[in-house]
């Protein structure tokens, strides 16, 4: 048994999420960890809403509202997403709560104390029409590198480097347009250089990663400048320093603020658990495995800044020092970064009502359909397209036609000739195969799940569910009806079968395991769901928010389990909503008149 931290991506609270966001840190991390607790690993899955900076700013301005209220709109909506997806967190919280406030302030005084935040003034940039800053991330223009004209102040998404907003040929706001002023700012910095020689020692231990966020990672390694970890802006974590603290428009940066909200959500989710220490077994354990899980324009912090910040907070970098509170904090184990996800063919853009929100997805078609997809189809080690007729196809004919077939003619026939799970009498080698087949099948899609190939694996998985399709077309079962010993162990072999697929695919399609699960007889929990639960602040009384939040020990084992005969099995209904082949023009014509 494994202790596992499931760090998920923390989406911005600035309107409802996407299926390509879902696709990228929601269904991906969910599979892993639905499957680790399974296999009897104690796994603790953390996020929440990241509700400061500009993305928020920026949205509540355009709708009239405070930056707060705006975060408060949109934490909720993604929550309750999320939480219909099946997204099994075991906090799902927010970086507005003065728990994480007190987090995040206590990193940066340790790695203060130890000397890696270095004061410095440079030259920032700002709006000339408005005086506010412009954050690195809204100003765009050339890369001065590799001449790309899509580069953004922070970084360029075609080389891959790291660039100041000052770098960029000719610069320009993404918010209007408009060229910015650089004029200059006292900020701190994050002694990146510092830690090189630890960082590039770890990442040379870290085998196993997918390669390009591997050889990304690595790459970092040979251009590390002091980054700046505060902001010219007035919505955010305050720094906890005399001088900077009062100063009202002098803010912690996103990477000095929700990414450390992983830590923050594990001290909060301890705290409600009655025991305020129970997140130490997930962070300063050496034993203790963690895996980040994001998009790949995440990587650079999570496989650089974040590591680089637990460095500094450890003592562990070129200037030493030691631990604060906290104690020494494990680098992360992998980073599990996914590609993007378009749609017919064009980059997700809100703005442009290119976009399929997860909510609306959810309200016309079942969950497991989006995370059948996602899982099957989605941008695990590239880029990858959702079309409507792609999701009609695989919906209709490999979850409707494959899996909820064989789950309905199986029960079907069971039902109809015993009303129950009967025995078996001796095995016949076509028995025997299909059987092997899908015992073996545990090893191989959980050896997959684990190293997060999820499409091999819920291949294997699906390929059983045909071999099992095979089996009840070769032993026509419904030719048997005269030998009922015969007959009640092919249903037998059938019915175990199904429910060892239905184990295999829990970890992907769990609204539908549960109710395979039922169909086949069983009672009780078998693929728990997540539930929204509304919470007091721990540190301000008169605040209350949703969490998600679950109960997720109580698992099926990662095993076949052993149908008992005489388990009665009433007349099955669908598993599977089949799809009309209208919905793709239906769809496609809904977003054209956007
Ligand atoms: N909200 C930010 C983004 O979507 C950061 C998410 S990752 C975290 O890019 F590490 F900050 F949580
Ligand atoms: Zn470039």
């Amino acid at each position: 048994m494994s202790r596992i931290l499931s760090a998920v991506a923390w989406p911005y609270a600035n309107g409802p999420r996407h299926i390509g966001h879902v696709a990228g840190f929601g269904v991906p991390s969910d599979v892993f960890s639905r499957y680790m607790r399974m296999a009897g690993h104690d796994v603790l899955m953390v996020s929440g809403t990241d509700e400061h900076g500009t993305p928020i700013l920026v949205e509540a301005e355009k709708q009239g509202t405070t930056p707060q209220a705006l975060a408060d709109t949109y934490n909720r909506v993604i929550a309750e997403d999320l939480t219909a997806l099946g997204l099994t967190y075991d906090l799902f919280t927010r970086t507005t709560t003065r728990n994480h406030y007190a987090v995040v302030q206590e990193m940066f005084r340790t790695v203060h104390a130890n000397g890696y935040m270095v004061e410095k003034t440079t030259m920032g940039a700002i709006s000339p029409s408005t005086g506010r800053t412009l954050p690195d991330r809204y100003i765009e223009g050339t890369c001065p590198i590799c001449g790309y004209d899509g580069a953004r102040g922070d970084q360029c998404d075609n080389c891959g480097n790291q660039l100041d907003p000052i770098d960029l040929v000719n610069p320009r706001s993404r918010i209007n347009g408009e060229k910015p002023k650089f004029v200059e700012s006292t900020h701190f910095f994050l002694d990146l250089p510092a830690f090189a020689q630890a960082l590039d020692a770890w990442l040379r231990t870290r085998k196993d990663w997918r390669p390009n966020v591997l050889n990304f990672s690595l790459n970092l390694i040979d251009d590390m400048r002091p980054r700046a970890m505060t902001r010219d802006i007035d919505w955010g974590i305050p720094v906890p320093l005399e001088g900077w603290e009062s100063n009202p428009n002098k803010r912690l940066y996103v990477w000095f603020d929700a990414v450390i909200g992983y830590l923050s959500a594990s001290i909060e989710w301890a705290r409600r658990s009655g025991d305020d220490d129970a997140w130490r077994q997930w962070w300063n354990d050496p034993d203790a495995l963690s895996y980040y899980f994001m998009g790949k324009d995440n990587i650079t912090f999570h496989s650089q800044i974040w590591p680089a910040e637990l460095l500094a907070y450890d003592g562990k970098g070129s200037r030493g020092g030691a631990p604060g509170p906290y104690g020494n904090l494990q680098l992360p184990t992998e980073v599990v970064s996914s590609e993007f996800l378009t749609m017919e063919g064009r980059k997700f853009a809100s703005s442009r009502g290119i976009v399929i929100y997860v909510r609306d997805m959810l309200a016309r078609y079942q969950p497991d359909a989006l995370r059948y997809f996602i899982a099957v189809a989605g941008p695990e080690n590239q880029d990858a397209d959702f079309t409507w007729a792609d999701f009609l196809r695989r919906t209709n004919d490999e979850l409707v036609a494959g899996w909820g077939n064989l789950v309905n003619r199986t029960a079907s026939m069971i039902h109809k000739n015993f009303g129950e799970i009967p025995a078996a009498g001796p095995l016949l080698e076509v028995d025997r195969a299909i059987l092997d087949q899908s015992r073996a099948a545990f090893t191989t899609v959980g050896d997959l799940v684990g190293t997060h190939r999820h499409k091999a694996a819920i291949g294997e998985a699906m390929r059983v569910v045909q071999e099992a399709n095979r089996y009840v077309s070769e032993t026509e079962p419904w030719k048997l009806g005269a030998d009922r010993e015969r007959l009640g162990t092919v249903l037998n072999t059938a019915a175990q079968v199904v429910s060892d697929a239905n184990t295999l695919l829990a970890p992907f399609l769990p609204h539908s395991a549960q109710k395979v699960h039922e169909t086949l007889g069983g009672a009780g929990v078998f693929a728990p769901q997540p539930r929204l639960e509304e919470v007091t602040d721990l540190d301000d009384a008169t605040r209350t928010y949703p969490v998600i939040t679950g109960d997720y020990r109580d698992v099926p084992a990662w095993a076949t389990s052993t149908l008992v005969p005489g388990t009665p099995v009433a007349k099955p209904t669908p598993v599977f909503t089949k799809l009309d082949d209208s919905i793709v023009e239906e769809e496609l014509e809904r977003y054209r008149t956007r």
